[in-house]
């Protein structure tokens, strides 16, 4: 949720902080802004919409300097429009921040401010920090770094900022507390700011990541200097980034979102590999290995997670309850946090969480630290706020993930999932050597078959042809299937606009059924194993009614086939594996759906990938 950049150093400002907010486009997409110091003073650029519209706007004017600050937005208190837009300057129009987060006490604060003479341009939350900025400098008469200290000291909320002032144009001020920023430390004594290192990576790759509260103060010839927001000089932990610039572009695919889901036979490679030897029979995860005997003991394990990231937590609650035979609950983040939950010291609180900064899973695992869990995270982003809070955790290692509806980190987290419920269910004896063996041996193969699966891609493609301009589609699935099926009807109401819902194939009869005629579309996980005849008889129930039923079906299949409208094979694997096979004909056919029907697929509207505030 809103991005933000910024730089300082001996190079142009401009061209470095724009092509860091297309880095961070996906973080929001509502209006973009660039403001800059030089020998005109302080220029301010935004506008709404996207960044190439601000890049248009700003074409032939003046972007001369190397000092600047960057803001791409998604909007939380006023409209996208240009006023709202970011940088925010305050009344003598000397200071200018970018923020992302949310200031919860901007009401009192402004009403303050007003009183005091202040007057406002923007109904924007940031606005009121940088006047309660200047209004402390003004009164106080300290250094702006001071003023941004004793700032922050009044507010209550969340915020990644970054602030310059005309005063001293060799100096940028940034500090964060709940949303993420990062420092990267340029080879020429240049500094980069940004919301995650993307923006960063091609300049340097060491990089200081700020905790909640911290205070970093960057300044040329004098470098960088951290501190607490109660003054205290700390010393920066430079760590290494381990990121590669190629995974930031789209390499020849025309969207993000395709790429990703191609990527899927390497990330889960990536994914597996160090933790899985089926040839001495073993699995394992580095990151949690002090916690598997505790694991292996623990009476409940509650996953939290937001979006994609909690069907890939219910796809592990049948892998856990099934293995291990813990029992396991399923939370959405934003409904636990406020529920005052059941958790004693014994429990185990599990994030998933692809960005690793939702901030409602953050809150989450706070809580339940705070009752005395054990909580322990699978993220894919390297060095992000869940990874750094959690006891312990193990990363997807999907690589970077760009487009907004998520793909290939979906099926790394089933991965880690599928992984740690392996190494649990050794380590209790609920898994026979046998049954062992079979998923991963099978899970080795899962790649390939990945692969497999994409080469049916011209296939599902003429099938989206047919139904891209259905109105309402229905997703079925029994067993470990249903959240795939969740998950379908998610991609596709995220990219195409297209209604959608996901249901157990059997609860189908409970309502959904009622929908039911020869417009709809109904996408069907009919695969080989348990639930199989259950499922063929779901579907002849949709065909009695005139539904199209599009389903997923084993390689081989003549059953389903004789009854389906269209049916599209997956490779046949364990019944633990099924939803890395099948969620992918799903993937694609939101992806060919939404470009069919012209939407932006890596940047739907209204959407944004790290979702940063409540
Ligand atoms: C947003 C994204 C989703 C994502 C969800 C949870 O809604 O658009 O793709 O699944 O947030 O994000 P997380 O980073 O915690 O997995």
């Amino acid at each position: 949720m809103c991005g933000i950049v910024a730089y300082i150093g001996e190079e142009q400002a401009f061209p470095i902080v724009l092509k860091g907010l297309k880095r961070l486009e996906y973080r929001g997409y509502d209006s973009a802004g660039i403001a800059l110091i030089n020998k005109e003073g302080l220029l301010n650029y935004k506008h709404k919409g996207k960044v190439s519209e601000l890049e248009k706007h700003t074409d032939k004017k003046n972007i001369d300097g190397t000092i600047g600050i960057g803001h791409t937005r998604w909007a939380t208190h006023g409209l996208p429009n240009d006023v709202n837009a970011h940088p925010h300057l305050s009344g003598n129009e000397n200071i200018a921040l970018i923020h992302n987060g949310i200031i919860e006490n901007y009401d009192t604060l402004k009403e303050g401010l007003i009183a005091r003479g202040h007057t406002f341009k923007s109904e924007t939350d940031t606005e009121v920090l940088v006047h309660l900025v200047e209004d402390i400098q003004e009164h106080e008469k300290v250094s702006t770094a001071e003023a941004v200290r004793l700032a922050l000291n009044n507010v209550i909320g969340a915020y990644a900022i970054v602030v310059m002032s005309k005063d001293n144009p060799n100096q940028l001020i940034a500090a964060r507390k709940s949303s993420p920023l990062v420092v990267g430390i340029g080879k020429e004594g240049d500094f980069y700011l940004a919301s995650d290192a993307t923006p960063i990576v091609e300049y340097t790759n060491e990089v200081v990541y700020l905790e909640d509260e911290e205070i970093a103060i960057v300044e040329r010839n004098k470098g960088l200097r951290l501190y607490n927001i109660q003054n205290q000089e700390k010393t920066p932990y430079i760590q290494e980034l381990e990121m590669q610039l190629e995974a930031l572009e789209k390499g020849g695919y025309e969207h993000f979102m395709l790429k990703e889901i191609h990527e899927q036979p390497r990330s889960i490679k990536d994914c597996f590999r160090g933790r899985l030897n089926v040839n001495k029979g073993w699995v394992g995860l580095g990151g949690i290995k002090d916690y598997e005997q505790q694991l292996a003991t623990a009476k409940r394990i509650i996953f939290v997670a937001c979006g994609t990231s909690w069907h890939a937590a219910l796809v592990g609650e049948y892998l856990f309850e099934d293995l291990t035979r813990i029992p396991v609950e399923v939370e959405y983040a934003s409904e636990f946090r406020y529920r005052n939950p059941i958790i004693g010291e014994g429990d185990i609180v599990i994030a998933i969480s692809q960005s690793g900064e939702t901030a409602d899973t953050l809150a989450a695992l706070e809580l339940a630290k705070a009752k005395g869990a054990t909580i322990l995270g699978i993220c894919n982003v390297v060095g992000s706020s869940i990874s750094r809070i959690t006891h312990a955790g193990s990363y997807t290692h999907a690589g970077p993930e760009i487009g907004v509806a998520s793909t290939k980190a979906f099926t790394a987290q089933v991965t880690v999932l599928t992984i740690m419920a392996l190494a649990i269910a050794r380590k209790k004896g609920t898994l026979n050597e046998a049954k062992f063996r079979r998923i991963i041996t099978e899970l080795e193969l899962i790649p390939e078959k990945v692969a497999k699966v994409l080469e049916s891609s011209d296939y599902i493609e003429s099938i989206s042809e047919i139904y891209k301009d259905a109105a309402n589609a229905l997703y079925l699935g029994r067993g470990n299937s249903f959240p795939v099926a969740l998950e379908g009807a998610l991609k596709l109401k995220e990219i195409s606009y297209i209604h959608a819902e996901g249901y157990p194939a059997a609860e189908m009869k409970h309502g959904p059924i009622a929908l039911i005629d020869e417009a709809m579309p109904v996408f069907v996980i009919a695969t080989k194993g348990q639930s199989y005849e259950k499922v063929v008889s779901n579907i002849q129930e949709v065909k009695a009614r005139k539904g199209k039923v599009i389903a997923i079906v084993t390689e081989g299949d003549k059953q389903v086939k004789a009854m389906a409208d269209h049916v599209i094979e997956i490779p046949d694997t364990d019944e633990h594996l099924v939803p890395l096979l099948a969620t992918i004909p799903f993937q694609l056919l939101s992806y060919y759906i939404a470009v069919m029907r012209g939407c932006n697929v890596d940047q739907p509207r209204n959407l944004a990938k790290s979702v940063t505030v409540e």
